[in-house]
């Protein structure tokens, strides 16, 4: 559990909402067995939920593991075109166009094995939603470059931005993650003082960050 919600809260959101999907399922079990991270479920019904409401056509993800989140994203709701993610790691790459082919869906998720930065530089394309799930200490650096490929009304969510309660609380910091910690924090300082956005860190799941353009209402 990752230290921002009270377990019995985490178990009983968790209960509430099973994983209805068999493949879905399945793939949630294979993460857990072999230690791939992947979205807290909380999480993933919750971003389900400001999908469904905003509708996006065109998502981008940087970090796709076994490609659990897009799929998730993809199958529940109509209203997406495509999803391009992007991944590091050659193996987890291959998995993730294995679920995604086992489930129908590689016409509409399409796996980049890139490093996320390198991916984004030369990125022209323009998104509805950008969803940043890749290396914790590269996300102002992503946020900073992915911004070009955000359409005006378009959202960007981070996952893990609390990094199990470590960003909050100097007692739960664990040495080797100091960097990172930094680096999250200074990312959420700047995020919530630019007056060009509207924020919010919402604390479900490992914490998540939702980012919007200010419009000429706000
Ligand atoms: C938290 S997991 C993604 C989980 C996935 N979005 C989901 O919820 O099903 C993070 C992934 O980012 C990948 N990653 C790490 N550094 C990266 C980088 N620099 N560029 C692209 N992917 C990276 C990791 O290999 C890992 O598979």
């Amino acid at each position: 559990m990752p230290n921002i919600n009270y377990d019995y809260i985490e178990n009983y959101l968790r209960k509430l909402k099973d994983i209805k999907d068999e493949k879905l399922r399945d793939m949630n079990d294979y993460a857990e067995k072999n230690h791939v991270p992947i979205i807290e479920r909380e999480s993933e019904e919750f971003i389900n939920f400001l999908i469904s409401m905003q509708k996006p056509k065109k998502i981008l993800e940087l970090g796709t593991a076994i490609g659990y989140s897009s799929i998730s994203f993809a199958k529940r709701n109509k209203s997406i075109e495509k999803i391009d993610s992007v991944e590091l790691k050659k193996e987890m790459a291959e998995i993730a166009r294995k679920n995604i082919s086992d489930i129908g869906l590689e016409k509409i998720i399409e796996v980049h094995e890139s490093d996320a930065y390198d991916f984004l530089v030369d990125l022209d394309e323009k998104y509805d939603l950008i969803f940043i799930d890749a290396a914790k200490g590269q996300y102002e650096k992503y946020f900073d470059s992915a911004l070009k490929n955000l359409k005006e009304e378009g959202i960007i969510i981070c996952d893990n931005v609390l990094f199990k309660g470590m960003v909050a609380e100097d007692s739960l910091v664990k040495r080797r993650k100091i960097t990172i910690v930094k680096r999250l924090r200074k990312f959420l300082k700047d995020i919530s003082e630019d007056d060009r956005f509207i924020s919010s860190v919402v604390p479900i799941g490992d914490g998540i960050l939702l980012v919007r353009r200010k419009d000429e209402e706000d």
